[in-house]
């Protein structure tokens, strides 16, 4: 089911998997259309299949990563690269180590940086010097935060650390052994980065995601939802399958 709703494109689809296939096949015709295209990537449980069904698309010959560029949206910090729970090593296992992209031009914020500040300018210079980011990917918390941008957030901000939200670090201890190894922090690219992104997909599942979909369409612009200044960017796909939709369906 396709819905345009306040100039939002949104596709509601069974489930997870076909969410996902529809994903990956809106990223693969982008890297069609623009091989060299630059990807913002998110990480979390709602891409994996995603990941998984664009590596499956490279291995039939049907994507080819060779001339992408991509960004990812956060890190957290501090932590080590080799860390499993580390962006860059989810980036690693869930997609880099599977297709041709050329990791030289991955970039991930470095969670092990001495200078936070001096590493986010840079981030947000290599972003700049690339031609900005064409197509960006994002989840969103149950909080309604997309990168790690939390409830509050200032929508001028770009790459910076942000403190995390305590709903944000009771939903990611579930990839650790312990709530108390869950990093305070994190970098994240700001409302600002992911506003200038010439095309955004935004994904969600499960009957969780439900409410905050409902408001960060529905509600008003505001900084207690993040995710809902997406409202007055003018490129935005929503993917959705039916149990994140039921809100917005009847
Ligand atoms: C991840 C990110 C986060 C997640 C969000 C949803 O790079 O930026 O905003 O997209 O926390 O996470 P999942 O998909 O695990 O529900």
């Amino acid at each position: 089911m396709k819905l345009n709703i306040k100039g939002i494109t949104i596709f509601v689809e069974d489930d997870y998997l076909s969410m996902s296939k529809k994903s990956a096949e809106i990223v693969s015709h982008r890297i069609a259309n623009k091989p060299n295209s630059v990807l913002g990537l998110a990480t979390g449980s709602t891409p994996e299949g995603m990941y998984k069904e664009l590596i499956q698309l490279y291995l039939n010959k049907k994507v080819n990563f060779d001339n992408i560029t991509s960004f990812n949206l956060d890190e957290y910090y501090p932590i080590n690269k080799d860390n499993k729970n580390s962006y860059a090593y989810y980036m690693n296992s869930h997609l880099f180590n599977h297709v041709n992209i050329d990791k030289d031009k991955t970039f991930i914020p470095n969670g092990k940086t001495e200078n936070v500040d001096k590493m986010c300018k840079e981030y947000d210079q290599m972003i700049y010097d690339v031609g900005g980011i064409d197509l960006q990917i994002l989840g969103i918390g149950n909080n309604g935060h997309i990168g790690f941008n939390e409830p509050d957030v200032d929508f001028e901000l770009t790459t910076h650390l942000v403190k995390l939200d305590d709903k944000t670090i009771e939903a990611n201890a579930r990839f650790f052994a312990n709530i108390d190894d869950v990093p305070k922090f994190a970098v994240s690219m700001g409302i600002q980065n992911i506003m200038q992104s010439k095309k955004i997909i935004l994904m969600a599942s499960g009957e969780g995601k439900a409410k905050i979909i409902h408001d960060m369409i529905f509600g008003k612009v505001t900084p207690n939802l993040p995710a809902s200044i997406l409202q007055l960017h003018n490129n935005v796909t929503i993917l959705l399958d039916k149990k994140a939709a039921k809100l917005i369906i009847n």
